[in-house]
């Protein structure tokens, strides 16, 4: 940094995932005077996030990194002397569904949290303000507290809760602008000056009406609340898709003539092929763990039902296919467009493209991949069907000789491909299955495709 800049906090982020390494580029890039440092376990992501290459894909984030970095942001693996020197350590690591033991399936894993929590204990020389950026169970800051709190230093730690609302492919512009920033404190002396000391930090460009407070088991609910809640609209809204296909009703003009009451509003009421993405499903099975723990058992199968909706909903996608495509898949080539779960990121996180893929696989179809910014990690989604799946970053390789195309994300690039010739180079009858809803389907049918939107009458010329 600057000699002349003077440095009024250092900050610490343990985990430089998709949440810590925007994050904290945003803070750095707007507020010179603090020192911000990001750490992880894992080097490859570290250099990654020195290079001009970084881990993941969000539009805006490399120029926002370019700002800061080695100014006042620096990403390191050097976690004990991180946190040695920072005041303030978020943690925004990893915090996935349970694989083992009681709640697996379902509770949230705590194991990298909770190294964490003893990784501040053991480095700390110095009272510290603890912020949970991970999404977790709520009264986990209360865990951590008791961690913390056995120690024989002398040194106080205060936990707060800042749950992050943003959404993966728009990270830069949510953190930028964000709807509203959530602090949970305790009510305490203590817990209002930490408090204080996170608005403060936050205020340099977040308006203050959009800063709230509250008590940290709030805060913490009120992240898997706000996600259940999103996931639960896309769910509702696929549940009447499947009605419109029986019945002729067209789920569009369904979704805008609800979504015009005030009272619903008309964001998230997308039909589609399904949600993905690492935190609805994972953050919806806490919620119903937590539920069940608590004995709240009608409330639990309340939400998981909004998941059973989305599998469904992904099942029928590919029954679809094997129904109008005569039954059988078996050797045909079919091209899925798009393989992240939404656009603009590389994420393909519980991507509904992931179990598309995996049933196409099964029923012996030759899938082939595309995605502009995906196709590394689908490598890896697709491990145990090597044998069924190739991969290509041009569309229409991809869907030459290709029985069917199914769009998997709404990527842009998708609707502004020449169809003529996508179409002229495929095997006829030629399907398209459009599982985002993004295309024109008059204008493709009137080509020669057989169009299969979600929720809309098919147009087919057979
Ligand atoms: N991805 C999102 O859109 C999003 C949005 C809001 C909230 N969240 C929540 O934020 C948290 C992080 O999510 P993410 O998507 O950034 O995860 P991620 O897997 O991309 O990143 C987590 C990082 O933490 C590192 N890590 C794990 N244990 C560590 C340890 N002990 N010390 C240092 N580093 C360690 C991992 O190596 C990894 O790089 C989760 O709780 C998630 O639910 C995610």
């Amino acid at each position: 940094m600057a000699a002349s800049a003077r440095v009024t906090r250092n900050i610490l982020c343990i985990g430089a995932g998709y949440v810590g390494g925007p994050t904290m580029a945003v803070i750095a890039a707007r507020c010179p005077q603090y020192r911000v440092t990001v750490v992880d376990v894992n080097p490859v992501r570290i250099d990654a996030w020195n290079s001009d290459r970084l881990p993941i894909y969000e539009p805006g984030l490399l120029e926002i990194v370019k700002i800061a970095r080695n100014r006042n942001l620096f990403f390191s693996t050097d976690i004990g002397r991180g946190i040695g020197e920072a005041e303030v350590i978020f943690v925004s690591v990893n915090t996935p569904t349970k694989t083992f033991g009681a709640g697996a399936g379902k509770a949230a894993d705590l194991q990298y949290w909770e190294k964490t929590a003893r990784d501040i204990l053991r480095a700390s020389r110095s009272d510290k303000i603890i912020v949970e950026k991970s999404t977790l169970p709520v009264r986990t800051a209360r865990a951590m507290e008791r961690i913390l709190e056995a120690n024989d230093k002398g040194i106080r730690f205060e936990v707060l809760s800042n749950p992050e609302f943003l959404a993966e492919g728009t990270a830069v512009d949510d953190l930028n602008n964000p709807d509203r920033v959530l602090i949970g404190s305790h009510e305490t002396e203590a817990g209002i000056k930490a408090r204080n000391v996170l608005v403060e930090i936050y205020a340099n460009w977040v308006p203050v009406e959009r800063i709230l407070t509250s008590n940290v088991w709030s805060a913490e609910l009120s992240k898997l609340a706000s996600n259940a809640f999103l996931a639960q609209r896309i769910s509702s809204i696929n549940s009447i898709s499947a009605l419109c296909e029986k019945t002729e009703a067209n789920v569009n003009e369904v979704a805008r003539a609800i979504g015009m009451d005030r009272r619903i509003g008309n964001r998230f009421l997308r039909a589609s092929v399904g949600f993905g993405g690492s935190c609805f499903k994972k953050d919806i099975l806490n919620l119903v763990y937590l539920c069940e723990k608590y004995g709240l058992h009608e409330v639990a199968l309340y939400w998981e039902s909004v998941i059973a909706i989305n599998d469904y909903q992904k099942r029928r996608f590919v029954k679809t296919m094997l129904r109008v495509m005569f039954n059988t898949i078996a050797g045909k080539k079919i091209a899925l467009f798009g393989f992240a779960f939404k656009a603009d990121t590389g994420d393909t996180r519980e991507s509904p493209a992931i179990d598309v893929a995996r049933e196409l696989a099964e029923e012996q179809a030759h899938v082939v991949i595309t995605d502009p910014q995906a196709l590394r990690n689908a490598e890896n989604d697709l491990a145990s069907c090597r044998m069924q799946v190739t991969f290509t970053e041009d569309p229409y390789e991809a869907a030459s000789g290709a029985h069917a195309i199914a769009v998997m994300t709404e990527w842009e690039l998708y609707k502004t491909l020449d169809y003529q010739r996508i179409f002229d180079g495929m095997e006829k009858p030629a399907f398209l299955f459009d599982g985002r809803n993004i295309l024109d389907h008059e204008k493709l049918h009137e080509i020669g495709f057989n169009v299969f939107p979600v929720g809309e009458a098919a147009l087919k010329h057979f």
